[in-house]
């Protein structure tokens, strides 16, 4: 064997928004192998986002397999794998069946907006902000589960007799590796729970006036542990016998695979949607700037570390939408082809609202726009609008940490799969007028995976040794002069009012 794929290996499964992949890992942190595969994005009705929880888990069977027979490795070769996951969509499933009540409730769905208004009437959005964190918003799990409890026929009478069980994506494949009907284990992590409004951030436990306030029966819950520890092993498949030993939520994986181990330290994921996650140590910071506190992690018995969050819900899926919805292009990798093709957009502006709007300003009934429009404009003019749209709102959000943390931005660490776009990430460095970074292995929802167990089965022995790991594959710099940049993030902000209270 060569040596670079010497084994053993680690092998780390990211069930994500529009696909599943599995990845092997060797000692160094290297690829050896990926498997990949796409499932339906359902769209019932304008607002609403769901997916098919038994396709998706097919689909992680399969890439599992893909992964290991690609990597040419056997099991007795992994020593652990790890799990994370798209955070927030919502499963609710028959635990004596093993079959879901209904599609999953994915996080961009905004049908639970009329919920989180009620919820949180007289007394605003914040009601739960202290204990959770988080704002009371249609983004995270909790009125989900609430939604599926109010409009599934008998569901309710079912759940308070515990026969059905709540998990966000996380819980979904564990339980079913581990045995799912044949004695799968139930269990959520610290990052995963921290994305249903239900969870106290101080005790790391369900919160019993907030399930009250909900109406939502404990009963259906998991388990909340680490983020890694061995919760049991594979039942079936290729890796049968292999302990299951991490679970994180995708971005807080992604903190965790770019080895942002210290308070301050930052990174900013570039899916479907882009999260900015900013490590505060082992006390949660509370925002006043529109951020979530969240939990970023935790290694088995240690003290959990808290991280401030920016969410932004659509960046890389407006790109996708453009190619999909409107044919502007046939492939994703097309919109800097485009974009590039003119100096500047034109004077049009792509706020693209489409789940509402999340941080800073936590607007369920914001809607998209497209400001600014002459008969001037081309299509060139609106793909660069739309890379833009992704730097603007990754402003925004820096902005709003420099102001709750008080620490000035000196570079970002970027991943994720837009980071392959130059004209972006300059974009981006320019509008945040500093340095943009991107590390080796951009893969870093699945290298965090992995780090976690591997860390939870002495496969790696300490987090140095980690970010040993780390190395600096490219760099953008900023060009753009003050001035422009000033007069643009103006006419952004404008455009960005115009989205606001649409659905009234
Ligand atoms: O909070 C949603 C986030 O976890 C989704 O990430 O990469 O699947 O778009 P991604």
């Amino acid at each position: 064997t060569d040596a670079h794929t010497a084994g053993p290996f680690i092998a780390a499964i990211d069930q994500g928004t529009t696909s599943s992949r599995c990845i092997v890992f060797d000692k160094d942190g290297r690829i050896v192998a990926v498997d990949q595969k796409e499932h339906e994005q359902i769209f019932p009705k304008p607002g609403w986002v769901e997916h098919d929880a038994s396709e998706i888990w097919e689909n992680v069977q399969e890439v599992v397999a893909g992964a290991i027979v690609k990597a040419g490795v056997s099991a007795a070769d992994v020593k652990a794998i790890g799990i994370t996951n798209q955070r927030e969509t919502t499963l609710l499933w028959d635990k004596n069946t093993g079959e879901p009540v209904h599609n999953a409730i994915v996080w961009q769905d905004t049908r639970t907006d009329a919920l989180c208004k009620e919820l949180g009437r007289n007394v605003g959005q914040d009601r739960f902000r202290r204990e959770t964190g988080l704002p009371l918003a249609s983004y995270f799990a909790g009125p989900k589960i609430r939604w599926l409890l109010d409009n599934v026929e008998g569901l309710r009478e079912k759940a308070e007799a515990g026969d059905i069980l709540f998990g966000t994506m996380d819980s979904w494949v564990i339980w079913n590796l581990t045995g799912g009907v044949n004695g799968g284990v139930h269990v959520t992590d610290v990052t995963n729970a921290s994305r249903t409004l239900l969870m106290n951030l101080h005790k790391m436990a369900w919160d019993e006036k907030i399930l009250h306030s909900m109406d939502i029966p404990a009963a259906v819950l998991p388990e909340i542990r680490s983020s890694a520890e061995v919760y049991g092993e594979a039942a079936s498949g290729v890796l049968a016998g292999v302990p299951v030993a991490s679970a994180l939520g995708d971005q807080q994986a992604a903190l965790f695979g770019q080895t942002c181990f210290s308070e301050g330290e930052a990174k900013s994921t570039y899916g479907t949607g882009t999260f900015m996650l900013m490590n505060t140590g082992e006390e949660p910071v509370n925002s006043y700037n529109g951020l979530l506190t969240t939990v970023g992690y935790q290694i088995g018995d240690q003290k959990p570390v808290y991280a401030l969050e920016g969410s932004i819900a659509v960046t890389g899926s407006l790109v996708q939408w453009m190619r999909d919805q409107m044919g502007m292009i046939k492939t994703a990798a097309e919109i800097e082809t485009l974009a590039s093709s003119v100096d500047d957009n034109g004077g049009a502006y792509f706020v693209p609202a489409f789940s509402g709007l999340f941080a800073p300003y936590w607007r369920s009934d914001a809607r998209g726009v497209i400001a600014g429009l002459t008969r001037y404009v081309t299509k060139a003019h609106i793909a660069r609008a739309v890379l833009e749209a992704t730097a603007w709102q990754t402003r925004e959000i820096t902005d709003a940490m420099t102001k709750d943390s008080g620490v000035e931005l000196t570079a970002l660490k970027v991943d994720g799969g837009m980071t392959s776009n130059n004209l972006l990430m300059q974009t981006l460095s320019d509008f945040l007028d500093a340095p943009v970074v991107r590390p080796m292995v951009a893969e870093t929802t699945c290298l965090g995976a992995a780090y976690a167990a591997g860390l939870a089965v002495g496969f790696w022995s300490s987090t140095d040794e980690l970010r040993a790991n780390w190395r600096r594959a490219a760099e953008w710099t900023p060009r753009m002069d003050a001035a422009t940049r000033d007069r643009e993030y103006k006419n952004w902000l404008k455009a960005v009012e115009r989205t606001m209270g649409w659905l009234e």
